[in-house]
């Protein structure tokens, strides 16, 4: 909405405080230029209970001279660090220090910030949608704690228009990326590969996107022996999904190819994987889930652009059918692979998902996937791993990081790496032992993509949320989500 911020009615106003001050001293000012509102803050101010720290709340009611029921001052750290990136964890820190409170509505202040107006609108309304999702489904005396109704008010004379579709973009990023979260976070039971394709096609019915879902039978016919070895081992049938946005008027190249690993659990397989932690296995599908979730957000942005999304889903269980170390399978590219690892299975699936997409006609490939501990253990829960064979597709995705605010950090792609899953019996290994394990993994899906422009994101370590954090749940993070959409709008502003 557009008005002033005197005259808005809501359960609770929100508005960011930021420290002006040099290092350790603290000099709190509102992020919001408006009268009344630094009236009404006035007194706080100056008892000194405010000092701008990130992510500190202060609560006031019946604030004076304000017609809102509340006034929440949320900090958003040191002034000249206050980015799109703080400013989107310091509304969710609003939404999730109200929710327990049982407060339905608040509405938000815009602050300046240097990025511009629409990108502090942008953020506001991601950051308070991410944190309006909680994970706990199935408990039985659940209360729904989730906010009704999240307003932004722009100062008057804004357009109004033009915020409205600010807002209505970025409430379809938050909602697809909660979306991908829901689905990551149904456990293996209940979220099969089938279930998954479902939840899939249900989706691209529902925004008007096509949706093909191949069976075992398609899968076996297409030669796709790599995701098939995977598939072997479990009693659930795989599938393989391919959503299509095939927007009128959009070139016919660049067509870009979204695929994700969706193993909806990972025991391992025969290398079966320690008791201890297996049920976050479940998180497994995440990459295949974030594309999901894109492919909702794009279909509902409508960029110019081709895109096409694959999800290869499929459980990896040990069986009398399971594949076994030594095994050779021939993926549908007609290269051999050694298997020395079945728990090495994402690769696997994303091999014939990445020819595939190929196959299609796709230009550029981007995947993600939660692929290797290796990766958590080089960049930890802070960074997720990005790869790249080409330095143009990496400049559209490290711009779109600079809009997702997500974060990734890059890892090489030396061909000496290579050498470590050479195979002895066939081409390659699926397991270049401990070493650079993240690396090797990307290496090996590197022999798919061959000079095709590819990024690959390995999410392990983001995908799910240890801790809650003031901004977001503990739980599935939906990483990855809001970059791919990013990374397919910079085909739409620069082409290829
Ligand atoms: N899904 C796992 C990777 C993973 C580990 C994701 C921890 C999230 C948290 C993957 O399929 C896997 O098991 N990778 C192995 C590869 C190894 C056998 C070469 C790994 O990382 O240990
Ligand atoms: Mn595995
Ligand atoms: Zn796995």
């Amino acid at each position: 909405m557009v008005g002033s911020l005197a005259e808005t009615e809501t359960e609770c106003l929100v508005a960011v405080v930021l420290d002006h001050g040099e290092k350790q001293k603290n000099e709190p000012k509102l992020a919001t230029k408006d009268a009344a509102l630094e009236k009404a803050a006035a007194e706080l101010a100056a008892s000194g209970e405010i000092t701008g720290k990130l992510f500190e709340t202060v609560m006031l009611h019946h604030p004076q001279g304000l017609k809102a029921k509340r006034l929440l001052l949320v900090g958003a750290g040191k002034a000249k660090n206050f980015s799109h990136t703080e400013l989107r964890k310091a509304a969710g820190t609003a939404v999730r220090f109200l929710k327990p409170k049982m407060i339905k509505s608040c509405a938000f202040a815009v602050p300046e910030l240097s990025a511009g107006p629409e990108d502090a609108v942008r953020s506001l309304v991601e950051g308070a949608f991410i944190a309006n999702f909680d994970p706990d489904t199935y408990r039985s005396d659940r209360k729904d704690l989730r906010m009704k109704s999240i307003a932004v008010v722009a100062p008057a004379g804004s357009d109004q228009a033009k915020y409205q579709r600010i807002i209505d973009q970025a409430r379809a990023v938050g909602e697809s990326q909660n979306f991908a979260r829901e689905l990551v976070n149904e456990p293996s039971n209940r979220l099969t590969p089938t279930a998954l394709a479902d939840r899939a096609k249900e989706m691209c019915a529902s925004v008007g996107l096509k949706c093909e879902i191949m069976r075992p039978d398609k899968i076996k016919e297409l030669k796709m022996g790599a995701f098939w070895s995977v598939a072997q081992g479990s009693d659930e049938e795989p599938r393989l999904i391919v959503m299509r946005y095939e927007p009128e008027g959009a070139p016919e190249k660049p067509v870009l190819g979204l695929i994700g690993k969706g193993v909806t659990f990972d025991t391992g397989g025969i290398s079966i994987k320690p008791a201890d932690g297996m049920e976050k296995m479940k998180y497994d599908m995440a990459g295949g889930a974030a594309m999901i979730g894109a492919m909702r957000a794009i279909a509902l942005l409508k960029p110019k652009v081709k895109v096409i999304s694959i999800v290869c889903a499929t459980e990896n269980m040990p069986s009398g059918k399971a594949q076994k170390p030594g095994d050779v399978q021939i993926a549908m590219s007609g290269k051999a692979i050694e298997i020395i690892n079945t728990d090495a299975e994402g690769r696997l699936v994303l091999a014939d998902g990445l020819h595939y997409a190929r196959t299609l006609g796709c230009t550029h490939l981007i995947d993600a996937a939660t692929l290797t501990g290796a990766c958590v253990v080089a960049l930890g829960m802070v960074n997720a791993g990005a790869f790249a064979n080409d330095e143009d597709a990496y400049q559209h995705f490290s711009q779109a990081l600079q809009r997702s605010g997500e974060k990734f950090w890059r890892l090489p792609l030396d061909p000496e790496y290579q050498e470590m899953i050479r195979s002895n019996i066939a081409d390659i290994v699926n397991s270049g032992g401990r070493w650079g394990g993240a690396i090797t993994a990307a290496m090996f899906l590197k022999e798919f993509v061959e000079e095709t422009p590819w990024i690959h994101l390995d999410i392990a370590g983001l995908a799910w949320m240890e801790e809650n954090k003031s901004w977001i749940a503990k739980g599935p993070s939906g990483i990855g989500v809001r970059s791919l959409v990013e990374f397919v709008k910079t085909f739409e502003r620069n082409g290829n």
